[in-house]
């Protein structure tokens, strides 16, 4: 029997209730790990029996070093080249102790992650699994990565904000869409960009872009066979995560870009893909779907489009139908936003329309497009939203 349950403490602290003052003791004592609940009885449960007590008191650490070579495996495997490049590209890189921490802030947030997706077992094939296309365009990556670098110096150099991109088909192309994004040969509108975006989304996530869409994939409401419309879906990469999940909808996807739906057409079967303006949806689609998706995309655009396209998505559900999006977090999002993340996205990344998209209010626009907000979840570095149309009657 220990000294501290012959010493009667536990039973004095059990009658009056004194949980608090037993734990700080008892830490110095034994111990017994901050994550358990500790109440007097169950300190005396383990400390009763010694050899019992030895284990369970020692169990924490098994626990963490558990946890800790778990988060290892998961990290390499589940990043795969993402996270192996990224962490070798940040730690070559000269950082300033903010941008540091930063980049620990990031990385604890993406590897608690992988350890939730972990721990769902039948999320396993949706983490580790690679397309075809993602495998043959691999090893061209390092010199996709090149030639953007000369791009961006260049422009640099050449004090130049975007490069200018042409349309190879008569579709009537918004003006804001004709900037280089990702500092990218013709902007979307190119077949290099399209076979390279799973891959650069991969790396700038390092790993975590399947993690932030399986919240989209996890929020589509249970049922069978619904009408799913995905705006902007570039490749459509969640729809290969929402299929490996069993969740079968008749999906239809639209976007921009006719390159981007060529890579989606060729990867992901099963769905629908038609080169449309979000901002103008056919007029037939009223009251069509079920469910109504977005995935970054209201952070490439301006505001006004951003109103436009939340409205035809509430015109296009079907009463009590629901719209999900995932999007780049805004400044609501977090309790000390770094005023240089619009600036850096403009620099790094070309995205022109960034800093507008931060400081939009969502939810009035919802409002405004006849929805009402049901849910605001952060997701690593992105925030889902969903919003519901009011049912018929
Ligand atoms: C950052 S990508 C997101 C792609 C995809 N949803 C994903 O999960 O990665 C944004 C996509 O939106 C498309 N896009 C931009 N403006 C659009 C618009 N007005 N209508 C339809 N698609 C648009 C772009 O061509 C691009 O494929």
């Amino acid at each position: 029997m220990s000294v501290l349950a012959k010493s009667g403490l536990p039973a004095l602290a059990a009658r009056h209730k004194l949980t608090c003052v037993v734990r700080t003791h008892l830490h110095d004592a034994a111990p017994i790990g901050r994550t358990r609940p500790l109440t007097p009885s169950g300190i005396i449960g383990k400390v009763q029996d010694s050899r019992k007590g030895y284990i369970l008191a020692r169990y924490p650490t098994v626990r963490r070093l558990l946890l800790a070579w778990l988060r290892v495996v998961a990290y390499f495997r589940v990043n795969a080249y993402g996270g192996v490049a990224q962490l070798l590209w940040w730690t070559t890189l000269p950082m300033t102790a903010v941008e540091r921490g930063h980049w620990r802030d990031w990385m604890r947030a993406s590897l608690s992650l992988h350890e939730r997706m972990l721990r769902r077992p039948e999320l396993w094939r949706v983490l580790f699994g690679l397309g075809w296309v993602e495998l043959l365009v691999a090893p061209l990556m390092p010199l996709v990565a090149l030639v953007d670098v000369a791009r961006v110096l260049y422009k640099r150099r050449a004090g130049l904000q975007s490069l200018r991109v042409r349309p190879r088909d008569t579709f009537s192309y918004p003006e804001y869409y004709l900037h280089d994004f990702h500092h990218q040969p013709n902007g979307g509108l190119s077949l290099r960009s399209a076979l390279a975006y799973d891959w650069q989304v991969r790396f700038l996530f390092a790993g975590t872009e399947r993690l932030m869409r399986q919240a989209v994939v996890d929020a589509l409401p249970r049922g069978d066979s619904l009408a799913v419309l995905d705006l902007g879906c570039g490749t459509a990469a969640w729809l290969t995560q929402a299929r490996a999940l069993g969740r079968n909808h008749r999906y239809t996807g639209v976007d921009l870009s006719p390159e981007y739906l060529r890579v989606a057409r060729i990867c992901r079967r099963g769905g629908t893909f038609l080169q449309a303006n979000a901002e103008e949806l056919p007029a037939a689609w009223d009251g069509r779907f079920d469910v109504v998706v977005a995935i970054w995309l209201f952070h490439e655009l301006p505001s006004a489009a951003i109103h436009r396209i939340i409205r035809e998505a509430a015109r296009v559900l079907r009463p009590g139908g629901k719209f999900v999006f995932l999007d780049a977090k805004q400044r609501v999002d977090h309790a000390a936003y770094d005023p240089r993340i619009p600036a850096n996205f403009m620099d790094y990344f070309a995205e022109p329309y960034f800093a507008g998209w931060v400081e939009l209010d969502l939810e009035a626009a919802l409002r405004d497009a006849g929805l009402s907000l049901e849910r605001r979840k952060r997701v690593h570095h992105s925030v889902l939203l969903t919003g519901r149309k009011a049912s018929a009657g």
